[in-house]
């Protein structure tokens, strides 16, 4: 076998500044979701301010917002203008609440909860089960249900993630050929309302957790979507209703190991008609030395969920374990493709 090393940024570095560069990421993470959380982004918007003045509205300490805006400066995170001012970067701008590619949710959730349980990374490496439910006593969708404001930082992160995720799909697959589509795990509802919105002559239904489809049918009767879909609220693991001739389900395989997503692929299974679609919208791991933060989220899945991400042909196995067929995996301008599985008889 041939190996190959991971190429890493600046090859111009020596080893060691290379490493140390990869040992302070947390830093960095921790650094970048305090200040999306704090809200300069946002507070910079109209042009360059000094740290005094952001420090008074924010009732924070005022050197110590200085030190943590120019440490991110030197990361192309703001631009230090001298005397204490600092304006956005398009880095920052990509921090401000509302603005088209913004990550500020996706920053400061991974600064919390995720942050906590990447720290008993070793935990998850020893025993295979995720760290999470060890922190927290509880299944991170369970503990979301229970915590409103840090599901609502989950959801808005999942959509600032998944949107550009979802517009691909919508370029990358025909959804004009079905009838109904129910999304299964549809968190806010934000990939139907894509497809929905491209598709016309479309009607879908949306299925996830009941305190989750609340607000997925909110969003959806907001974009004037209502008339032409369900909402339907209940546990995949126990039921998925009928009424649709095709089912895609978004980032929500990925979050379960292999015995719980065949669970919950059965229950799919059950509720399409001989011959239906299930289209799952995932990353598909490449081979053996190639960098691709798939790998990364890998990790991620195993310590808040225990779940993970896989290669095709895992995909095809779990499929076939369903009783669907995997036909094609359609790749798309984002990092996830289409994988098209066909019901059997
Ligand atoms: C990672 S999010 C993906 C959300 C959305 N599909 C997207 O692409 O942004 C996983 C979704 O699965 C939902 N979910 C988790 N457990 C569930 C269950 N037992 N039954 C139904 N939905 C569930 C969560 O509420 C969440 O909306």
């Amino acid at each position: 076998m041939t190996t190959q090393t991971i190429p890493l940024d600046r090859p111009e570095l020596t080893l060691e500044q290379r490493l140390m560069r990869l040992l302070t990421g947390n830093w960095v993470t921790q650094a970048i979701s305090v200040a999306a959380e704090l809200g300069v982004a946002d507070r910079l918007a109209d042009g360059a301010r000094s740290c005094d003045e952001l420090a008074q509205e924010l009732k924070v300490q005022p050197v110590a917002l200085y030190r943590l805006l120019r440490a991110l400066a030197g990361m192309e995170l703001f631009c230090e203008l001298g005397d204490r001012t600092f304006a956005n970067t398009p880095l920052s701008e990509r921090l401000r609440s509302g603005v088209p590619g913004s990550l500020r949710n996706t920053a400061i959730m991974l600064g919390q909860e995720h942050y906590r349980a990447w720290g008993e990374l070793l935990t998850s490496v020893s025993t295979g089960d995720p760290a999470f439910e060890r922190m927290f006593g509880m299944g991170v969708f369970e503990y979301f249900d229970q915590q409103p404001v840090a599901a609502d930082v989950f959801h808005r992160a999942m959509g600032e993630q998944a949107r550009r995720t979802h517009l691909a799909a919508v370029e990358a697959y025909d959804f004009s050929r079905f009838g109904k589509l129910m999304d299964v795990g549809c968190g806010h509802g934000e990939l139907l309302a894509a497809i929905l919105g491209a598709n016309p002559d479309l009607h879908g239904i949306l299925f996830d957790l009941p305190s989750v489809v609340r607000h997925a049918r909110v969003a959806l009767t907001e974009r004037g979507l209502g008339e032409r879909v369900e909402s339907i609220g209940g546990s995949f693991f126990e039921w998925v209703p009928a009424g649709a001739d095709a089912c895609i389900m978004s980032s929500v395989i990925h979050d379960w190991d292999d015995r719980q997503a065949i669970d919950i692929l059965r229950n799919v299974y059950e509720a399409l008609p001989p011959g239906g679609t299930v289209l799952l919208l995932e990353r598909v791991l490449p081979g053996p030395n190639v960098a691709d933060l798939g790998k990364l989220a890998d990790l991620n899945m195993l310590v808040m969920t225990g779940g993970m991400e896989r290669t095709e042909d895992e995909f095809r196995v779990l499929l076939k374990q369903a009783g669907f067929e995997l036909e094609r995996v359609i790749a798309t301008k984002s990092s996830s493709c289409v994988i098209e599985g066909v019901r059997g008889e």
